[in-house]
């Protein structure tokens, strides 16, 4: 019995791969290494010490897909292929929608066909939009996204409760991740961007390293504390140590549609966020002030009691953790 994970060579895809094998769980891995490098599998397997079966192929190929649930017996499918680029996305939404929710579907269907009916979903905090209230709960509106990578994730949600509604022997659980950051202690995997970042740590890894020279911070004008832009960072190990967690509640319990917040419940700002990384790095973080940064909100956190109380799941490592493994991991 194995967990597939398209996508597993992935930022959050390498990072859960190495916590499931540690829990315990045969893993099987698809990718086409579209955003991701092959190496990564051979940190996978020096991390843990142990091996697992890989195909090099796009998820969506559906008789090769097929052909992965022929040659293994997979129990429980995370999916971590989708596209994540917000900018990107605006400019090619017809790729996103495909890669995203077409393939997706062809998961699902596959799925379905060899009497595969677990699924855990990679969804996002995006899909909140612009929050009514603060911390978010799993209740609050969902929707008004304010581009394509946002609007695919709410999509694929929306699909899978009519999935569920259709045939209730589907036990799904939706996971909407706040803001991912840091790498693994061993400085083997990490967050690897194409060209110039777009988030916030990977962009000031690389002002501390010297590749760019500053950074723009997007507005000091909004309604927060010192002006600039709250999220909710949580260290990528913590988030994927949520998914053991979450498929450990599919495989006790079942039946049912899950979605939980994986976040801290803690609101940092951009400036926050700078100093943080200077203390624990020691290096310095040039700045200046810059427009606001459009389609973003002021302030962004999770409230995360429902996955302490329903997976036993908790976020454990600190801002200092995530500030000096996202450094370590570049540095490495
Ligand atoms: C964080 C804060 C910026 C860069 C996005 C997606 C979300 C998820 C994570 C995943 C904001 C500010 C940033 C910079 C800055 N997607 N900032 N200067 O926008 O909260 O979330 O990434 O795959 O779905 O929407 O994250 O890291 O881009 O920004 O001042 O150079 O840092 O304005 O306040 P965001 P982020």
């Amino acid at each position: 019995m194995a967990v597939l994970l398209p996508g597993g060579a992935g930022f959050i895809g390498s990072h859960t791969a190495v916590e499931l094998l540690n829990a315990g769980e045969e893993i099987v891995i698809i990718d086409n290494f579209s955003n991701s490098k092959s190496q990564v599998l051979e940190a996978i397997r020096k991390i843990t010490g142990k091996d697992f079966k890989f195909y090099e192929m796009n998820y969506m190929d559906r008789e090769k897909l097929e052909k992965v649930f022929k040659e293994n017996e997979i129990n429980a499918v995370m999916n971590f292929a989708g596209y994540k680029a917000v900018g990107e996305s605006v400019k090619k939404p017809i790729e996103y929608y495909t890669n995203n929710v077409s393939g997706a579907l062809v998961l699902l269907d596959v799925m379905k066909k060899y009497n595969c009916k677990k699924f855990i979903f990679s969804s996002s905090a995006t899909v909140y939009g612009d929050p009514e209230t603060i911390p978010i709960t799993e209740e609050c509106k969902t929707g008004e996204t304010t581009n394509p990578y946002g609007t695919s994730k709410l999509f694929i949600e929306q699909i899978l409760k009519d999935l569920y509604k259709s045939d209730n022997t589907w036990d799904i659980c939706i996971l909407r991740y706040f803001n991912p950051i840091g790498a693994h202690e061993s400085g083997l995997i990490g967050e690897e961007p194409q060209g110039v970042p777009n988030n916030l740590m990977p962009y000031i890894v690389r002002v501390a390293n010297g590749t760019l020279k500053e950074l723009s911070v997007f507005g000091n004008d909004y309604n927060t504390p010192d002006g600039t832009g709250v999220r909710d960072y949580i260290h990528v190990v913590d988030l994927a140590k949520g998914h053991v967690k979450a498929l450990e509640k599919l495989n006790k319990e079942g039946k049912g549609l899950y979605i939980y917040n994986l976040g801290t419940g803690k609101g940092y700002s951009v400036l926050d966020m700078v100093k943080a990384f200077e203390k624990a790095t020691g290096k310095k973080v040039p700045y200046k002030i810059a427009p606001r940064r459009v389609g973003d909100i002021a302030t962004c956190y999770a409230d995360p009691k429902k996955a302490k109380e329903e997976l036993g799941w908790v976020a454990e490592k600190t801002l200092e953790d995530m500030c000096l493994d996202s450094w370590n991991y570049i540095e490495h």
